[in-house]
């Protein structure tokens, strides 16, 4: 039941719903935060004017705000009370009945932590670059992008991927999902073999550009590419299979390539979260092996925010002109300030420091992840761990993804489920597909200890 308080110094609407405890509170607290009524840097009643409008002890309100406070949610200053923290937590909008409320806790997968973006190191190489850069770089410039840019990622991808790219094959996007609508628009209507489980919005693109899909199926060892019918274009996640973990095998890999030279089709090798690579030795991109036949897709999406829509395809030297023409078509080109900015940080290394500082925090949250699993849920399989920023969760037998997303909502946590991820007739054991990297470091304890409620709740 909404209770409205009007204090001496602030008015503050708590939803209490009845209860009148400290977790109560701190939920009412939360959805004020989350729903936006309690903007950033808002101030908040002070423990004892809000104790007394609510009718609860002194000491009840001051430990609910320091959980929040510990959560990341409030902040104490000395001389000006407490605050709303400057970064609340936002989720994305979509389609699930999780996605249509905002949560406070987010463990669903496709985005990196963004509170962890490199704001002052963003800012300090534009500043460089933009000062820096010649005037005729603010005109219309070359459709496949800035060349600074395109030396840059050259030499980063050869270096860091283990790709053969030269600045004249590569052309600037934004994001994985424009570039897929540039291909189709460069190569024209194809067949195309898809793995039996991916992003929705893909197939949506190839239908959209009238394109025919087959379905691949995909087991521990990847995407079984031996099985693909008369498709001449293949579309792969090698480094770490969306969304179900697995890691493309050397020997798939090879016949892969072999397939599309035989066939004269194309491999494309979507490298979204190439970079975090956690148990094994590095494996380099497919591109690598065989540059004439991969068109292979980089994104920033996960390294740095998917908010700058930048990524940067490779392609075979006959489809360059094609794909920057397709690029011109769509929209002239990528806005060359984000370019300039990231071949700045590319070139003084800033992009690689924060890749790697991204990598320990990632690897550190995965091995949280997993011990929550293996110790409170063992009746849950958890895989596709060696890379990447998600983990797939096999759920215990008789029970639902819905149940799993039902009970984490009660819980003012986001989940999303493998289903929305599966080609028709293709629909695997239920599961969750956990992004580990989405919550900011301040919330991922919390979403890991309502995770586990979860699970062990289904577990019973
Ligand atoms: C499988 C896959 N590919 C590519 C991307 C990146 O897309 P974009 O570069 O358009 O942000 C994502 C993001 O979620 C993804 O999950």
């Amino acid at each position: 039941m909404p209770i409205p308080w009007a204090t001496s110094g602030l008015d503050l609407h708590v939803e209490l719903a009845g209860r009148r405890s400290r977790r109560a509170l701190e939920e009412g607290l939360r959805e004020a935060i989350t729903s936006g009524r309690l903007a950033a840097g808002a101030p908040v009643p002070s423990s004892r004017s809000l104790a007394r409008d609510l009718g609860l002890a002194r000491n009840t309100v001051a430990e609910a705000y320091g959980q929040l406070g510990a959560e990341g949610w409030l902040e104490a200053r000395q001389g000006s009370g407490t605050r709303v923290a400057p970064t609340p937590q936002s989720v994305p909008s979509g389609t699930s009945p999780a996605r249509s409320r905002r949560l406070p806790y987010d463990l669903r997968p496709g985005s990196p932590d963004v509170a962890s973006f490199p704001r002052r190191e963003w800012l300090a190489a534009s500043r460089r670059a933009w000062l820096e850069a010649p005037d005729p770089d603010f005109g219309y410039g070359d459709p496949a992008g800035l060349l600074p840019l395109r030396q840059q990622l050259a030499s980063y991808l050869s270096r860091a991927r283990g790709l053969r790219a030269e600045p004249g094959h590569i052309v600037i996007c934004s994001g994985f999902t424009q570039a897929l609508g540039l291909v189709c628009a460069a190569l024209g209507p194809h067949r195309i073999a898809l793995e039996s489980h991916g992003l929705p919005v893909v197939r949506a693109i190839l239908a959209d550009a009238g394109w025919a899909i087959e379905t691949v199926p995909v087991d521990e060892h990847g995407a079984a590419v031996g099985s693909v019918g008369d498709a001449t274009v293949m579309l792969l996640t090698p480094a770490h299979q969306f969304p179900l973990g697995a890691v493309l095998g050397a020997r798939r890999r090879r016949a892969a390539l072999e397939w599309a030279r035989g066939t004269a089709g194309f491999v494309i090798e979507d490298d979204y979260d190439g970079e975090f690579r956690y148990d094994r030795e590095p494996l380099g991109a497919m591109q690598g092996m065989d540059p004439e036949v991969v068109i292979y897709v980089g994104t920033a999406s996960k390294t740095l925010a998917p908010a700058l829509r930048l990524a940067w395809l490779v392609v075979p030297a006959a489809l360059a002109p094609p794909i920057a023409q397709a690029k011109r078509r769509a929209d002239t080109q990528s806005g060359v300030l984000e370019q300039l900015t990231l071949a700045e940080y590319l070139r003084t290394n800033g992009y690689d420091r924060h890749v790697r500082r991204r990598r320990t925090a990632y690897r550190r949250r995965r091995d949280a992840l997993v011990q929550l699993v293996t110790e409170t849920a063992p009746k849950c399989r958890i895989e596709g761990i060696s890379a990447g920023l998600h983990a797939l969760i096999t759920l215990p037998s008789g029970a639902t993804e819905e149940q799993a997303l039902a009970l984490a909502v009660r819980r003012d946590l986001a989940l999303q489920g493998l289903a929305t991820f599966s080609a028709e007739g293709q629909e695997a054991a239920p599961g969750l597909v956990v992004g580990y990297a989405s919550p900011a470091e301040h919330a991922f304890v919390g979403a890991l200890d309502r995770l586990g409620e979860v699970l062990r709740e289904l577990s019973t």
